[in-house]
């Protein structure tokens, strides 16, 4: 479950990044989340991991109240949160296998973390999603050397092997050729309807977000405008968002 409470962000520069957003997520729920650059989906889904601080408002997810934690509480609670970014975020001159492996960092005592120490456990669970994103043949191949598109898959069996209780992808295809958005959004509603894991995903082409996700939250400078099955999202009513002239909700 997640939960914002009239959460707002004002970054230090006086930018307004959100305004007053009342959300509820439930367990396993596939929501796409739109609007235009700038509106504030990135800022939306870091406050959800910890990654930006509300200035206003609180965030619960499962029974933590993420706007309050900090320090080891923080690191612990980002465990269990998968974030999946536009640049993939992987350490290149590390093999697959070893990127995946980083993903289990969270369940190591630092030391042994340190010194990539991981059990026996750690390497099953890494290769088996590395397998389940179609890699198997790439396990020990350095990520500089794999294609964008495998590259992201990468990071997806990366934010698989945390075990998270929620994947947060912003814009994981902006930079990967558009005919890859269908692989990765299929592997991430795959990851959703097989374990149960919330997904979000920050889909700028609207026809993706209607045919992969079951609910849509709009975003329009700083304000949510529109949450709602995607069903109910019409041409009109995407038209309306992206035009700046619906109300807050
Ligand atoms: N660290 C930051 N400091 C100051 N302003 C920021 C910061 N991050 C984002 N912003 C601003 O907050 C607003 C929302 O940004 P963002 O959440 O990245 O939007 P989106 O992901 O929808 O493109 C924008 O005006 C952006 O310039
Ligand atoms: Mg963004």
């Amino acid at each position: 479950m997640i939960e914002t409470r009239d959460l707002g962000v004002v970054f230090s520069n006086g930018t307004e990044a959100l305004k007053g957003i009342n959300v509820h997520i439930d367990d396993g729920e596939f929501v796409a989340v739109i609007g235009l650059s700038g509106a504030g989906k990135s800022t939306f889904m870091r406050t959800l991991n910890g990654l930006v601080k509300p200035t206003s408002g609180s965030v619960v997810v499962g029974d933590v109240e993420v706007s309050k934690l900090s320090g080891r509480g923080l690191q612990h609670y980002r465990r269990t949160v998968g974030f999946i970014f536009q640049q993939f975020n992987l350490v290149t001159r590390l093999t697959a296998i070893e990127n995946v492996l980083h993903g289990r960092l969270g369940y190591l005592p630092t030391w042994r973390g340190l010194l990539g120490l991981y059990g026996e456990k750690d390497y099953s669970l890494a290769a088996d999603y590395l397998n389940e994103v179609g890699l198997a043949e790439k396990h020990n191949v350095r990520v500089d050397a794999l294609s964008g598109g495998q590259q992201q898959r990468v990071a997806i069996a990366r934010a698989m092997a945390q075990e998270p209780q929620l994947v947060l992808a912003d814009e994981p295809m902006a930079s990967l050729d558009p005919r890859l958005s269908d692989v990765i959004l299929g592997l991430l509603k795959d990851y959703n309807k097989a374990r149960g894991v919330t997904v979000l995903v920050n889909i700028h082409v609207l026809e993706l977000a209607r045919r992969y996700a079951e609910r849509v939250l709009a975003f329009n400078q700083g304000r949510l405008v529109f949450d709602g099955p995607t069903k109910a999202l019409t041409d009109d009513l995407a038209e309306q968002i992206y035009a700046g002239s619906l109300e807050a909700l």
